[in-house]
């Protein structure tokens, strides 16, 4: 079976795509490659460090290899954080500090649409492929529900009524940025490999 590299330690993340590609790739995490460093992801754009992150696997390992990168963009914000979303309020700071923040931020503003976005770089047979996926929605003025992680508690898609945190992890695979992204990259990979 060919072999794919994923840069994440995220076993959540790979073990829903490798249940989707498990006839086609066996698909390695950072753990299974014993790759323990940081991967630098300093790009000021999603697209940038997706490809950053892919470029570096590849030039380890030589092999087929992708990786994403995904940020919360907010309208009345110009698109902040966008890339910064992990560490938008500082350093070491915690999820509910990025929620924290932004409801401050979004305090006494009426326009409340935000997307979030996923970018996923593929580097297969040296050739660069990117896929993105998208879901807007609005933010709540204060957090609901338990699941998920990140922005979800103040994230309801379009659509919906519940909060991403609020919602069936099922429903929200099936619907969110990250989805559509791995759909259409597990598509192309389908399509590429004759499936
Ligand atoms: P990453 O690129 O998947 O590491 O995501 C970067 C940051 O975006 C995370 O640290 C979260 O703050 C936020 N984020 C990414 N995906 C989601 C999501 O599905 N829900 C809520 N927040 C997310």
């Amino acid at each position: 079976m060919k072999k794919i590299a994923f840069a994440t330690h995220n076993n959540h993340k790979l073990e829903e795509i490798q249940s989707i590609l498990k006839n086609m790739y066996h698909v390695m995490g950072l753990t299974e490659l014993g790759i323990t460093e940081e991967i630098p992801e300093t790009a000021d754009t999603l697209e940038g460090n997706a490809q950053m992150k892919a470029d570096y696997l590849f030039d380890r390992l030589g092999i087929d290899c992708f990786a994403d990168d995904t940020g919360l963009e907010v309208e009345a914000l110009h698109g902040a954080p966008g890339v910064y979303s992990a560490r938008y309020a500082g350093e070491h700071c915690s999820f509910s500090d990025n929620v924290e923040k932004i409801l401050k931020e979004l305090e006494r503003i009426e326009n409340r649409k935000a997307q979030f976005r996923t970018v996923i770089c593929l580097i297969l047979n040296g050739e660069k492929h990117f896929f993105e996926g998208i879901v807007t929605g609005e933010l709540i003025k204060s957090s609901r529900g338990e699941k998920g992680f990140g922005y979800d508690p103040i994230f309801i898609p379009n659509g919906y009524s519940e909060t991403f945190a609020e919602m069936p992890i099922d429903l929200k695979n099936e619907i969110s940025h990250r989805g559509k992204a791995t759909q259409k990259l597990i598509d192309f990979l389908a399509k590429f490999s004759g499936i």
